[in-house]
């Protein structure tokens, strides 16, 4: 399909006709949910869910419910354009881009709120942050309705946090986790690398191997305490200047790691700001 070709729908009527249609014609459809400022690593979610459903709708709605008063929203990327032409290039059939009165028309009063997984890493460093994820989720995923949505491992928390929702609201649809589409210095893609100055970006690609450095510490006997103490001073140490945190926790629910053996049960997690950017990433073990 041409870029200019990629149809846009701003309403949850309108969105929902389509995909009736394509339901009508037998088709299944998947769903990529963005906040917009696409790079590779969304255009490779949009690839795999084109490998899960016969049709693919990306959403981009930059959520004011999951930005803090004094985070970026008012500066976070935005190109809808340049955007479409990328999701079109992917083979994206449909862009949503509601209008915020589709998904916070006035009047609007709920909230979704999940414990546990939601609680540590960026549930502690961002207050509120995981209400309002879950809450446009929800929405999102019943305003689509559709069999497969994809979300990206960068944002692990985020993804066992959809899992946890889809599974306690009994919202019909399969939550497929892609992985994590890195630099070739190994810097995982982010819309918010936008903002790192040139003295910063070589910086910020240590994240990874430090993470690297500490999962191969872990695998070789290190303890969970020494291995978080050591990633976070070698973040330090490479130039990030506030450690937002550096954890090991358990895959399923995010707790905390327990005691060995640690390969396929736990994840290390990490963000740490370096200038005007925070950074997240994090690394099977
Ligand atoms: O990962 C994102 O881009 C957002 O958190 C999401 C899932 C689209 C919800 O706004």
């Amino acid at each position: 399909m041409s870029a200019d070709h990629l149809p846009i729908v701003r309403t949850v009527a309108e969105l929902r006709t389509q995909v009736r249609a394509w339901r009508a014609a037998g088709q299944t459809v998947a769903m990529t949910p963005t906040m917009g400022a696409l790079h590779e690593g969304h255009l490779s979610l949009v690839r795999l869910a084109r490998t899960k459903a016969d049709r693919v709708v990306a959403s981009i709605f930059v959520n004011p419910a999951q930005f803090g008063p004094n985070e970026d929203f008012e500066r976070y990327p935005r190109d809808e354009a340049g955007d479409a032409r990328l999701l079109a290039s992917a083979g994206c059939d449909l862009l949503y881009a509601p209008d915020v009165s589709q998904i916070y028309p006035p009047g609007y009063a709920t909230k979704v709120s999940v414990s546990g997984v939601s609680e540590p890493l960026d549930g502690a460093a961002r207050p509120g942050h995981f209400d309002g994820v879950a809450t446009v989720v929800a929405k999102l995923l019943n305003q689509a309705q559709p069999d497969v949505a994809v979300f990206g491992e960068k944002d692990f928390q985020q993804l066992q946090l959809i899992r946890t929702l889809t599974r306690d609201l009994d919202i019909p649809v399969e939550i497929v986790g892609a992985p994590i589409a890195r630099d070739a210095d190994g810097l995982a893609l982010s819309s918010r690398n936008a903002y790192l100055s040139a003295a910063e970006r070589p910086v910020a690609g240590m994240m990874n191997k430090v993470l690297a450095d500490a999962a191969a510490r872990l695998v070789a006997g290190d303890s969970v305490e020494k291995v978080e103490a050591t990633g976070r001073a070698a973040l330090e140490r490479h130039g990030f200047q506030r450690v937002d945190y550096f954890e090991v926790r358990q895959v399923e629910d995010l707790s905390p790691a327990g005691p060995p053996p640690y390969q396929g049960r736990v994840r290390i997690f990490a963000a740490a700001h370096l200038g005007k950017t925070r950074l997240i990433d994090n690394m099977a073990v």
